[in-house]
């Protein structure tokens, strides 16, 4: 690898040079400010993404009308400035910035005079209230909620129907929309517009979405029209600017079904990569098309989709066309760019989430030093998006907050003693080293990982573990010294400078009539095959650890049935595994009693005594009970310890079992000695 590696290797796009083929394809990332512009969180990320050697960044789903959804938007000479910023920020790097302009599936007008006449009707409301006249005020607050909902009843209305209902001159509207951005673009100093090919483009593009019967609807060349109209209207209204095309395709799932809605299927994706070439666009990136509700079919979680997965459909558009053409979904790793460079199969190197976790791919790959490799566990990223919060990678510390936090040099080196070698003592090494600082971690295991070796063991889970991984990769060129089946005594802590505290936690059990029993064994030493389970395992406990373990059993061949208090089975598992999860608690009949109460124990550990939810008491026979009731903190002596100790991870009070907490306590306790 190094400087020869294919991925630092030049590529002419259109007017464009790009310095290498590592690109950041569009991500929707919820760091812009109220008004979609690029404010500080937002120029900050990616700027480090262009530091990092990206030479082709994509701003995801920029808007070029006023909506209220939380994305970029670019409509108005006044925003010209801050994306200004912008480019002349990542020009310095010689990075090129393009925008992903996209329309929402909805008459935004229509919407939008909606909702700001529910806000007139609670202005007037509340006019009334200060008049003291509380039956008008009532009656008015009831019109205003009315509109309300009427407003959002149309936009649900609108995203099923709207690509079929929008009228010849709603869509030439929002075509001059498009147009009117791209034109402020180019007088922003942008490199590029990437077409958002999904969305309401891809909708029109689909026979499955588009149900019209006019020139937008029908055959091919009809379903494709208002696409290359909008290619069209970008070359006009800002001549010289390179256009990318996010080209989404239905794929066909392993089982036959069709994969995505927005788009086109694969054959007719390749003619109309043809046509596009022939339209002017000068670069190609090939997707998974998008609009099923489930953001796993764009973005598979782990376990579910094969490295490079959307790479046969990518083949057969770069046989088709001499544009470059780019690459995306779950690509993970520099080998696999490499090879797909090296085979010829695309020509740029789409990374998302994996530049979330790492933006330093480009510098790493010219040093030839490890990547941090994406867990695609999607936690911090599209759950984030999903709840509308911003992302934040469970694995870099830094990601979001770019412009606030970083690795500060240490004034002085120290001797730093890490005490555990879970993920919040492994990253704290990490930061402490290159920070400066000799350190020497202490575990008392035979192997580091901690609680991330145990939660790698449920289905879909294996690649949880590249977490550690990293840390075996980077740490061995590091001044760190790793001591297993190794317990840190306070002489080793009081020769140090500084100690970290990383000790985790422990996984606690109900304290209940029966609860030591023989039958009864701890979910956590059930995934470290430290203990054996047989026949009917009820679990207790419905969280995620416990709904994992209840899979992991179900599929080593026990009926299986989970006890949950609250209403939800695995209410913390993001949006796009809990499909996956349900659909093997169906095919193994796992039991989910939810709302449901656990009293005792009883028939030495063969029954399990519960309310139910509807208040009935109700015994559950089994062969083995597992308890998944959560963890507690341990505690490390420090007594009598007395150099400065910081604390990071489960043993720092902050949230147990959460990767991500893990990481920042590590990051934050070693930036701080
Ligand atoms: C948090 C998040 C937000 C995304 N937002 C967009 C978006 O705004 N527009 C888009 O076309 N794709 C979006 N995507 C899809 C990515 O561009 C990419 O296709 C997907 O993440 C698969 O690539 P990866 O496996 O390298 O992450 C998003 C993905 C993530 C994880
Ligand atoms: S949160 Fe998970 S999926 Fe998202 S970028 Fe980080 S490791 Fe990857």
């Amino acid at each position: 690898m190094g400087k020869n590696s294919l991925l630092l290797q030049p590529i002419q796009v259109g007017n464009l040079t790009l310095k290498n083929r590592i690109m950041f394809p569009p991500l929707t990332t919820g760091y812009e400010e109220r008004d979609g512009s690029i404010g500080p969180r937002s120029l900050a990320f990616y700027e480090r993404l262009a530091k990092g050697g990206v030479s082709y960044i994509v701003i995801g789903d920029v808007a070029p009308v006023r909506t209220a959804s939380p994305t970029p938007k670019l409509f108005d000479e006044s925003q010209i400035p801050a994306f200004k910023a912008l480019a002349d920020t990542l020009h310095k790097y010689d990075a090129k910035v393009a925008l992903q302009l996209f329309h929402p599936e909805y008459d935004v007008p229509g919407v939008g005079r909606m909702i700001g006449m529910a806000g007139a009707l609670r202005q007037e409301a509340m006019q009334l209230k200060e008049a003291g006249d509380m039956e008008a005020f009532g009656a008015k607050m009831a019109e205003a909620d009315k509109v309300t909902k009427e407003a959002y009843a149309k936009l649900h209305h609108d995203m099923q129907h709207f690509v079929s209902e929008a009228t010849v001159e709603q869509l030439a509207q929002i075509k001059a929309a498009i147009a009117n951005a791209a034109r402020l673009a180019k007088e922003a100093g942008i490199d590029a517009i990437e077409v958002h090919g999904d969305r309401l483009l891809g909708s029109l593009c689909s026979t499955i979405l588009n149900h019209r019967t006019d020139e937008y609807g029908g055959a091919f060349e009809n379903r494709i029209r208002y696409a290359l109209e909008v290619v069209e209207a970008i070359k006009e209204a800002a001549p010289g600017l390179m256009i990318e095309y996010k080209l989404p395709i239905v794929t066909v799932n392993e089982d036959g079904s069709l994969r995505g809605k927005g788009g086109l299927i694969e054959e007719e994706a390749v003619e109309f990569a043809k046509k596009l070439e022939a339209a002017g666009v000068q670069m190609i990136q090939v997707a998974q098309a998008n609009h099923t509700g489930n953001m796993a079919d764009t973005i598979p979680p782990m376990g579910t989709q094969a490295d490079n997965w959307t790479l046969p459909c990518c083949i057969n558009v770069k046989k088709a066309v001499s544009i470059p053409v780019a690459t995306v979904g779950r690509v993970l790793t520099v080998a696999n760019g490499e090879e797909i460079l090296a085979n010829g199969d695309a020509d740029i190197i789409a990374y998302g989430r994996s530049l979330c976790c790492d933006p330093d791919i480009a510098v790493k790959v010219e040093k030839d030093e490890p990547i941090r490799e994406c867990l695609t566990c999607n936690k911090g990223c599209v759950d984030a998006i999903s709840s509308r919060r911003y992302i934040s990678c469970v694995l870099n510390a830094e990601n979001g907050d770019e412009a606030t936090i970083s690795i500060k040099p240490a004034d002085a080196k120290k001797n730093v003693v890490i005490v555990g070698a879970g993920v919040a003592g492994l990253e704290a090494a990490r930061v402490a080293a290159i920070r400066g600082h000799h350190v020497d971690v202490y575990e008392k295991e035979e192997v580091i990982g901690g609680q991330i070796n145990i939660a790698a063991v449920p289905p879909r889970k294996a690649d949880i573990l590249r977490a550690t991984e990293y840390y075996q990769a980077i740490l061995p060129g590091m001044d760190v010294e790793i001591h297993l089946n190794t317990e840190a005594t306070k002489e080793i802590m009081n020769a140090a400078d500084a100690v970290i505290v990383a000790v985790g936690a422990h996984d606690i059990t109900l304290p209940i009539e029966g609860a030591d029993a023989p039958t009864v064994v701890s979910s956590w030493d059930v995934l470290a095959e430290k203990a054996e389970v047989n026949g009917h395992c009820v679990v207790i406990g419905g969280g995620l650890v416990g709904a994992e373990t209840a899979e992991y059993v179900a599929n080593k061949g026990n009926a299986v049935s989970i006890i949950e208090m609250t209403d939800k089975i695995a209410a913390q598992e993001s949006a796009t595994v809990l499909p996956y999860m349900m659909e093997d608690f169906k095919a193994h009949d796992v039991k989910q009693y939810v709302n449901t109460k656990v009293n005792s124990i009883s028939n030495n550990g063969k029954t399990v005594n519960v309310t139910d939810a509807e208040g009935n008491e109700v015994a559950i026979d089994c062969d083995t009970i597992i308890m998944a009731v959560g963890s507690k903190k341990n505690v490390l002596d420090v007594e009598g310890v007395n150099v400065p100790v910081y604390y990071a991870g489960d043993c720092a009070g902050e949230k147990t079992a959460d990767i991500a907490s893990a990481i920042r306590g590590g990051y934050n306790a070693a930036n701080a000695i």
